[in-house]
């Protein structure tokens, strides 16, 4: 039966939470397999805006079951606020289940990843400052606090115990910064795992059984494919495989359940944080995309930097992603801008072309885009349904688009609401 996956294909925020709440509404199971609150998804419905963070994006629908799988890191302190935010305004999250093997955040982490991120001084990656990679540091270090710890007081409390005594002389004694108080944060903690205990429940087994059942399943990256720890623009990325290969570990389900890959980009291209960004736009026409399209983060309020579509980076993510098909959102933000450029290839310094995306930052620094130009279009396409009906110099945008980045686009959106799709 169905099972599709949604990667992002940029570097994040190319609008996986509307493809996914739309997606969600013929689904019957939803799935994030990694990555934690430093996500930001946004779903809009009938002028009702919903930012999620952790909680699957097919929380909006009653009888969808919504699982956090084995490879995300949750802060609990965030998701609980997260689930009162929810419930407070009418939506269940009775449907919501935690895999025990999922990593818990601890404070040390976030205020760990704001510590190691001064002491880059200069060359900070500009993380959202989540706790993420310190997260998944003490995951692949063996001395992670997992879920199934956080629900258990006396495990909890002797995790705290050992874990945190390290975690305090580091901060103390390498950044000169304040222990924690661990009897308190052992209180705190204890309290979460109370309030989430009937959440846990084996999402491996639970995304299994729905399989053998005939259901549907979604599974929503997070974050993007040059956002990976392997695959991204290291070591501006974040620590864990939003690729669409990351979703077998991070559930614990076998790469033969999966049948579909939907890859989403924008029609342009935009990045928070630090590092390379060839086809960045600093200019007046990078501002208007920015202030047009709200470019402004989901999760930490920061503006968006800016660029033309980069046809390099989404044949990258193709070929990594395995993608079977392409959802090119904000179109509608291209609209009066006189020229619209595509990036089809890099300009190497010895004046050579390249088209596949170099492996390392090195190679990368040295590179200039090369462009292909196109008319624009100044006509407000937001209410357009069809794809034949969206002006011309759209639908070659489009084509031209999928020539160049060797995979089909089934989808383009138009405006923020969950009605703003066209499907082809
Ligand atoms: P995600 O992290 O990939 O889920 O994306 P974000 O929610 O962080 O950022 C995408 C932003 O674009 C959100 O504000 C969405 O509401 C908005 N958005 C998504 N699709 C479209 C679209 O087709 N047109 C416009 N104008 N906005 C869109
Ligand atoms: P969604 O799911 C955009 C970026 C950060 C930073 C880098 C590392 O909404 O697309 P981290 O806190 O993960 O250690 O930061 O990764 N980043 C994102 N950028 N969208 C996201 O998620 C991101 N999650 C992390 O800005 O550059
Ligand atoms: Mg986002």
């Amino acid at each position: 039966m169905p099972a599709n996956i949604v990667v992002g294909t940029q570097w994040g925020d190319e609008g996986k939470g509307k493809i996914i709440d739309i997606l969600a509404s013929r689904a019957d199971v939803v799935v994030r397999s990694q990555g934690g609150n430093n996500a930001g998804h946004t779903v809009v419905n009938n002028g009702e805006t919903y930012k999620l963070h952790l909680i699957p994006s097919g929380i909006l629908y009653n009888d969808t079951l919504c699982l956090i799988g084995a490879g995300v890191v949750l802060d609990p302190k965030d998701f609980i606020s997260e689930l009162d935010s929810l419930e407070n305004r009418g939506i269940s999250t009775e449907n919501l289940k935690i895999d025990p093997r999922a990593q818990i955040v601890m404070p040390w982490h976030i205020t760990l990843d704001g510590l190691s991120e001064a002491f880059r001084g200069g060359k900070d990656i500009g993380t959202t400052k989540r706790g993420i990679g310190p997260a998944y540091m003490d995951k692949y270090e063996r001395c992670g606090i997992r879920m199934y710890d956080l629900v258990h007081p006396e495990v909890l409390a002797e995790k705290i115990k050992s874990t945190g005594t390290l975690k305090n002389k580091i901060i103390t004694e390498v950044y000169g910064g304040t222990a924690f108080d661990l009897d308190a944060v052992t209180k705190e903690y204890t309290e979460y795992g109370r309030r989430l205990l009937p959440y846990m429940d084996d999402v491996s087994v639970l995304t299994f059984n729905a399989h053998k059942e005939g259901k549907t399943i979604m599974f929503e990256g997070a974050q993007a494919t040059l956002l990976d720890i392997d695959f991204g623009t290291y070591p501006y990325v974040t620590s864990s495989h939003p690729l669409s290969a990351g979703v077998c570990v991070g559930t614990g389900v076998g790469p033969k359940v999966i049948t579909n890959i939907i890859g989403v980009a924008k029609a342009y291209t935009t990045r928070v944080g630090k590092g390379p960004f060839p086809t960045e736009l600093n200019d007046e026409i990078g501002d208007k995309i920015r202030n047009v399209g709200g470019e402004f983060g989901t999760t930490t309020g920061r503006p968006r930097r800016t660029g033309w579509f980069d046809a390099v980076i989404v044949r990258h993510s193709v070929r990594v992603n395995g993608l079977d098909s392409l959802a090119i959102n904000k179109l509608d933000t291209l609209a009066n801008i006189d020229t619209l450029k595509i990036c089809t290839a890099y300009k190497m310094p010895d004046g050579s072309a390249i088209t596949e995306f170099p492996p390392t930052l090195e190679e990368l620094e040295g590179c200039t885009p090369i462009y292909e130009e196109f008319p624009g279009f100044s006509d407000d396409i937001s209410n357009i349904r069809s794809f034949d009906d969206l002006p011309e110099n759209c639908r070659k945008y489009i084509s031209r688009l999928e020539e160049l980045v060797g995979c089909k686009v089934s989808m383009v959106g138009v405006g923020p609401d969950r009605s703003q799709i066209i499907e082809r």
